[in-house]
Parts: C-alpha cells; sequence; structure tokens
C-alpha cells in the first residue's frame, strides 16, 4: 500500500513552532512568547514540507487512517525547528591554531591581520589549495554544524580576493549544495580584505569590474547560485564609500546585501546598511544609537556573533538595547579559522550570558531571524504548515535543555531531520 505521508513524529513533550501565524521576522514580544504545544505531533509529506503541527491527540484523531513511511516516537523528548546559522565562513585552508596563542598573548585581531596573519595567511593556503581539498574540508564542517542542529547556513567565499580563487570557493558551496542535505545560502565576499601589494582603490575596482562582472555571468549560464554580497566595511580594511560601491553593485546584480559593519570601529556601517536596503548586517560592536535606530526602521536584521566577541575579547554587541529598539535580531556561529565554532547551541548560549538574551529570544534568533537574515523565511525557521520539514529532536523533557546544556549538543540532539528525510 503506497504512504500518505513521509513521517510522523509522535507524542513529543513539547514542539517548538517559534511562530504560527506566518511570520516572516520577531521583535522583541514576538521572541519572548514563542509559540510552543505540549503533547505535540509533526507530519511531514512527500515533497518535504510540513502538512500538520499540533496536539498530538488532534493530530492522531485527524490522520488515524494515514500510513507513513516512518514513525518516531518522542515520548520524553522535544521537537524544534533546524537551526539556521546566518554567518560562516566554511571554505578555507589551513588553520590558525598558532595565531590563538598570539591572542592569548595580547596581540588584537588588527594586529595579527596587519603583521601578514589573519584572513592574508588564510587567503594564501586557499589560494594554494585544490577545489578538491577545499571540498573535502567544506563537506567535514557542513556535516559538524548538521550534528549540531543546523539545518540551513550561510556560506560566504572571501579568502581568495581575485577572481580565480573567488570563483573556486563559490564552485566548492555550489557543488556542496548541489549534494549535501544542509540548505545552503551563499554569499560573494571578494571584499573581505585588501590583497597584499594593492591598495583599496586598487582591490574596489577589482571587485566591480574583475569578479562581480565574471560571476554574473558563471549565474548567468546556471553554473553558479549566489544569494548574497558581502563586504568587510572596516577601518584598514574597506571604507564607507567603497563598501556602498560594492554593495550597490552586488544589488544591481540581484544579490541581497548581508555584510560585516560596525564590528571594530563605529562606521556607520549601520547606517549605510540601511540606505542601502541591506538585509542584513553581522557584527555590529561598534554600533551606534542612531545606527541602531536605522536598523529598526528598515528592517534590517542584525546578525550577531557572540564567539568573536568572546574569543577576540571585544565589547559585546548590545543586544539588549537592539532588542528595546525593534531590530530583528539574528544570531551566526561566524565559523572561521579565527572562530572555530561549528555550534549554534554554543551561540545560542553565548547570547543568553554574553549578550544578556533569554532562551527564547535566542531560538527566535537562530531560527525565523536568522532564516529573514537570509531571505528564506518563508519557507524555514519555524514549524508551520507548507515549511520545508527540518526539525531537530532533543531529548530532554523541555527545549531549553538545547541552550542550557553546552558543550554536549552530541548526546542531546537525537534525530536531525532535513526536508523529512533523518540525516
Ligand atoms: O566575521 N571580520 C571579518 N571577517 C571574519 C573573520 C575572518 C577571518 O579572520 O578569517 C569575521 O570575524
Ligand atoms: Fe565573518
Amino acid at each position: 500500500m503506497s504512504s500518505n505521508f513521509k513521517l510522523l513524529v509522535k507524542n513529543a513533550k513539547q514542539v517548538v513552532l517559534v511562530c504560527k501565524n506566518g511570520e516572516r521576522y520577531l521583535t522583541k514580544d514576538g521572541m519572548q512568547n514563542l509559540a510552543v504545544i505540549e503533547n505535540g505531533s509533526v507530519i511531514i509529506g512527500h515533497d518535504g514540507l510540513i502538512k500538520a503541527v499540533g496536539n498530538a491527540e488532534s493530530i492522531e484523531a485527524q490522520f488515524r487512517a494515514a500510513v507513513f513511511d516512518k514513525v518516531l516516537d518522542a515520548t520524553g523528548m522535544c521537537v524544534l525547528p533546524g537551526l539556521v546559522d546566518a554567518h560562516t565562513h566554511p571554505v578555507w585552508a589551513g588553520d590558525r591554531v598558532h595565531e590563538f596563542a598570539m591572542k592569548l598573548a595580547g596581540a588584537t585581531y588588527m594586529q595579527v591581520h596587519e603583521a601578514g596573519g589573519g584572513i592574508h595567511f588564510t587567503v594564501s593556503h586557499t589560494c594554494a589549495a585544490s577545489p578538491e581539498s577545499l571540498l573535502e574540508g567544506l563537506r567535514g564542517r557542513l556535516e559538524r554544524m548538521l550534528r549540531a542542529g543546523t539545518t540551513l547556513a550561510e556560506c560566504k567565499s572571501g579568502y581568495g580576493l581575485e577572481l580565480h580563487t573567488e570563483l573556486k570557493m563559490l564552485s566548492v558551496i555550489e557543488a556542496a549544495r548541489r549534494n549535501m542535505p544542509i540548505g545552503i545560502s551563499s554569499t560573494y565576499c571578494g571584499a573581505h580584505a585588501v590583497p597584499r601589494g594593492k591598495t583599496m582603490e586598487e582591490a574596489t575596482e577589482d571587485v566591480l569590474s574583475v569578479q562581480l562582472p565574471a560571476i554574473q555571468k558563471q549565474i548567468a549560464a546556471g553554473n553558479l547560485n549566489v544569494d548574497n554580497i558581502d563586504v568587510f566595511c572596516e577601518r584598514g580594511v574597506f571604507d564607507l564609500s567603497a563598501t556602498r560601491r560594492i554593495l550597490q553593485a552586488g544589488k544591481d546584480m540581484g544579490l541581497n546585501i548581508n555584510f560585516h559593519g560596525d564590528e571594530l570601529h563605529p562606521m556607520n556601517s549601520a547606517q549605510l546598511g540601511a540606505q542601502l536596503g541591506a538585509l542584513a548586517i553581522s557584527h555590529l560592536e561598534e554600533v551606534t544609537d542612531e545606527g541602531i535606530a536605522a536598523m529598526a526602521t528598515t528592517k534590517t536584521s542584525a546578525v550577531l556573533l557572540p564567539t568573536t566577541a568572546y574569543i577576540l575579547r571585544l565589547p559585546c554587541p548590545r543586544a539588549r538595547d537592539m532588542l528595546d529598539a525593534g531590530v530583528i535580531v539574528s544570531l551566526g556561529s561566524d565559523f572561521n579559522p579565527n572562530a572555530y565554532c561549528c555550534s549554534m547551541p554554543l551561540v545560542m548560549h553565548l547570547a543568553c550570558v554574553t549578550l544578556q538574551m533569554s532562551m527564547p529570544e535566542a531560538l527566535a534568533a537562530a531560527t525565523i531571524n536568522a532564516a529573514y537574515a537570509l531571505k528564506r523565511s518563508h519557507s524555514h525557521g519555524s514549524l508551520e504548515p507548507t515549511k520545508q520539514g527540518d526539525l531537530l529532536i532533543i531529548n530532554a523533557p523541555r527545549w531549553e535543555h538545547l541552550i542550557y546544556q553546552f558543550g554536549s549538543h552530541q548526546e542531546l540532539i537525537r534525530f536531525v531531520i532535513i526536508k523529512g528525510n533523518i540525516v
């Protein structure tokens, strides 16, 4: 007999929907009042989409005659939406463990960078690496993210800084997108640093007249999908006017603006992003009150990265001020050779302890709001009918254990499900 549905997850102690009225993002009040069903079930169809979610008894009564490919009994466990990581740099060769020691001894991020380390170190190793070895590294990292509950991740290029390697990185991301279950939103970040031996003006010209047109050709030929454009807008990297030109050119190509701003110095990046209609701005440790107000007005999401502030001992981004102002706060791991963390549960934990977010706020920031920052919140980020069937089942009696228990999510996350398939 052919089945009606792909998967039934039944009798979970809690099912965290996050939202239930088709909201595309949540601000403070909504983040503090997540939709949760006590004793719930979820049904996913053959198309990988959620068909029903609700109280276990009513689902049972409504679908009594239905046949499922698979039934998971989640008695005593909790179901949450798959986590969304809104900011990662997962394609690179050559780790930077030696720099961790330098930073522990007091070197700042920019001191390491200016001494030829940091992004430059990773660029030279990534330029020399084969696409096959980069893909192998990426696969392992995405696999780790998946085990930690991430079902959709933003993935940046940006360790090439010239056309050949930027294209190599984007092609590696494309190969992972086509062959791995995890969802990917891909970002061109050719303006991640000024290449050694070039001025900012020369690097900007190269991005505008060489790299972006070539990437556009690859997109048009169907060889690449690129969703977003990113620039590292920072003193000593790309200034406000270069950042504006590059982001505008990307926007004109149809890319979403999602960039690094106001990280180490107040640059008015947030105001610039708001003017350009940016979907998201990351970091924001040094954002001003005006920047916060501008982002709230334009619905530009603030992607906060607590791992980076932690490891670089930066001032913490002002999550509470942003939430109070009505900014759409989301979270990312910033996974990169500086901040070697693939785990969104740990990121949520840090967001609670170091940024003073509550657990419901952190979960909303790592699901519906992170999906919004990637323009995917119509299909991801909450457990609602018609959305993609991406969810986690954790072996704990309350969902907050995903944040409360830290450093051991392998024990806690029993199943990761993408499009109704256990992965
Ligand atoms: O988001 N700040 C710029 N970019 C990355 C770090 C990249 C690197 O150090 O390799 C970030 O933290
Ligand atoms: Fe980053």
